[in-house]
């Protein structure tokens, strides 16, 4: 008997993972919930008009000789020279429009995908019902690639990818037992997310820089409403969500 058509859902705890999945004509949600995709959902809800995402330092500071904001971090903190750092806060200051990005794991993950998925889109909690209508909207694959900690699992990435699975069921088949895993570790935990959370590694290591408040701020569910795509090597909201 046949399956019913539908498009297939896949997840990769962690980038490296994505060596064993094609992405040819599939979707790829980038997922760094701590703070990378956090940030960059919120940037572009707030006034940037776009974001090139790079994975080096170098390259990031070739973009400061041309009217662009320099943004992001290592481990955790603002690399020197650059203008900002990875907060959401900063990102969302309203005189940036152009911002240049790099970060420890974040835009890592972008990189690592943007050559073979057929589109990149940033998901987070703060775009997640966006993220899902637009989704079902397209009827193709979906891979949500969670960006992790320097090639390991993060707990927020995963659990988030958790409640994303969730809101496709039904509309997609499952594949992996990443799916099954996530979204039922999501359904224990979502009452309780934040204090959760305040023991995952990457929280842990944010908090010891002052930064929590990041860190509640990127847990807030459908705050915005932009769907960030890369066009080019440029990540921009998706017109019509
Ligand atoms: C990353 O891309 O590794 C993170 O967003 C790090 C951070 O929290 O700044």
């Amino acid at each position: 008997m046949n399956k019913i058509q539908k498009p297939t859902l896949e997840i990769c705890l962690t980038p490296d993972a994505v060596s064993f999945i094609d992405l040819t004509g599939k979707i790829t949600v980038i997922v760094d919930i701590f703070r990378a995709t956090s940030t960059i959902v919120a940037g572009l809800a707030s006034g940037v008009t776009h974001v090139i995402p790079v994975a080096d330092i170098a390259d990031a500071l070739h973009y400061k000789t041309q009217d662009y904001v320099t943004a992001g971090e290592r481990n955790g903190e603002k690399v020197e020279g650059f203008d900002i750092g990875n907060s959401p806060f900063e990102h969302m200051a309203q005189e940036f429009k152009k911002i240049v990005m790099t970060t420890t794991n974040g835009t890592q993950a972008i990189e690592a995908v943007k050559n073979t998925a057929e589109q990149v889109i940033i998901g987070s909690f703060l775009n997640l019902r966006a993220v899902t209508n637009y989704l079902k909207s397209q009827n193709k694959d979906v891979v949500i690639v969670c960006a992790g900690w320097k090639g390991r699992f993060n707990a927020e990435d995963a659990l988030f990818a958790g409640a994303l699975a969730l809101k496709l069921k039904g509309d997609f088949w499952w594949e992996g037992d990443e799916t099954l895993f996530t979204s039922h570790s999501y359904t224990s935990v979502k009452k309780n997310l934040s204090k959760i959370l305040k023991h995952s590694s990457h929280y842990k290591r944010l908090a010891k820089k002052g930064v929590s408040d990041d860190m509640d701020f990127c847990l807030q569910i459908d705050k915005f409403k932009n769907v960030p795509v890369l066009e080019g090597d440029l990540l921009v909201n998706l017109e019509k969500v």
